[in-house]
């Protein structure tokens, strides 16, 4: 189910909120995120007419449920069984040709602005907009071709660039670290405003070389439909509504942050990665899919916590680590969580 599928899926089971009223990108639309702790569409952005944002639209098993398809009443261990058994069959994507809404703009050269899409300042203790917060992160081995899609979270630094902070365990760590031995800089395609079964594959921990889009493909009961990027050897879903291609600079890192993070605190990584933007497609006003995090059971712990039943949450530390963030997770008890997770941080990078 592409995005707008999702977005009039949610509507016709009452589980979205139509923002109508004036919003501001700083602070205002993150703060309402926030405390709404459900799905909201603001289509009347300050100073981004023509623009729409939604956020908080994985905010729950009822949510989640109608990504799945699921319908009935909705069970938290209802949607695990479901998961489980669609994983069992991962169902390759296919590439498809031709011209999309994707392709209604292409914009590359001067022409790249990042600024130019409502990207909001999340938080009062942010310290940049955060573009990517709920997206994918697509890369492919510089060794093998095989390809990983993950979320890590993106900060917008200059009109054409972007920190992209990952932990060093991550995929694309490992991608990047093969890239940098072979000195030749990683391409990158970003996608935001896909499907959520896609975000939700691309969040799991699947082990190196799993290709989340196949997943994906699994949650959806067919493949999905990729196109090939204009300026990059990657593909991107074909109903994404927004995609930057470019290039992960080698041997080059940067801080991003502060950021309000899972935790609810603010955090920085000094050791983050950095993306230039060598072009971008985008439909026709486009839905900017993002979200804020840093309270207790807002999207981003719901979604994991569902992935944590299923034991596909890597938190990248000691096993004392892995065992306490899942058990929080697992169980639901998000206020634990957090606070499990500020204590970690004392000892390990993220
Ligand atoms: C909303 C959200 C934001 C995330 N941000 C980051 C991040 O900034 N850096 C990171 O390393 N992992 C982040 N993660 C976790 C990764 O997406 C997760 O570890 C995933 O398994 C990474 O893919 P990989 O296993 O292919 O590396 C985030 C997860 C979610 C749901």
């Amino acid at each position: 189910m592409d995005l707008r599928s999702f977005i009039s899926e949610l509507d016709r089971r009452n589980l979205l909120t139509r923002v109508k009223a004036k919003v501001d990108w700083k602070h205002e639309i993150g703060r309402m995120t926030r405390e709404n702790r459900g799905a909201l569409l603001f289509d009347n952005i300050k100073d981004y007419p023509g623009y729409s944002i939604l956020t908080g639209a994985m905010c729950g098993k009822e949510f989640i449920a109608a990504a799945l398809g699921l319908n009935g009443i909705v069970k938290k261990s209802r949607i695990s069984v479901a998961l489980k058994e669609r994983f069992k069959y991962p169902i390759k994507p296919v590439i498809v040709k031709g011209d999309f809404p994707l392709h209604d703009n292409i914009i590359s050269g001067k022409d790249i602005n990042l600024y130019n899409f409502p990207v909001p300042l999340w938080s009062e203790i942010d310290g940049g907009r955060f573009i990517g917060t709920w997206h994918l992160n697509v890369t492919k081995d510089p060794q093998t071709g095989s390809r990983n899609v993950g979320v890590y979270r993106m900060q917008i630094l200059s009109n054409t660039t972007a920190s992209i902070s990952v932990s060093p365990a991550s995929h694309l760590a490992l991608h990047m670290n093969k890239a940098e031995s072979l000195k030749k800089p990683l391409e990158m395609a970003v996608c935001i405003g896909v499907s959520e079964l896609a975000v939700m594959c691309a969040a799991a921990a699947f082990p190196f070389s799993v290709d989340e889009y196949a997943m994906a493909g699994s949650l959806a009961q067919k493949p999905l439909e990729l196109v090939k990027c204009r300026g990059v050897d990657l593909e991107v879903p074909a109903d994404s509504e927004i995609v930057l291609e470019g290039e992960i600079k080698l041997s080059q890192r940067v801080k991003d942050g502060p950021y309000l993070d899972y935790a609810g605190v603010a955090s920085s990584n000094p050791a983050s990665f950095l993306f230039e933007v060598k072009n971008i497609m985008h439909r026709n006003n486009p839905v900017f899919r993002g979200t804020a995090v840093g309270a207790p059971g807002l999207e981003d712990h719901e979604l994991l916590s569902v992935l944590a039943k299923l034991g596909l949450v890597d938190f990248h530390g000691s096993r004392m680590r892995q065992k306490v963030l899942n058990a929080c997770l697992k169980n639901g008890n998000f206020r634990l969580f957090q606070m499990s997770g500020r204590l970690s941080k004392l000892f390990h990078k993220q």
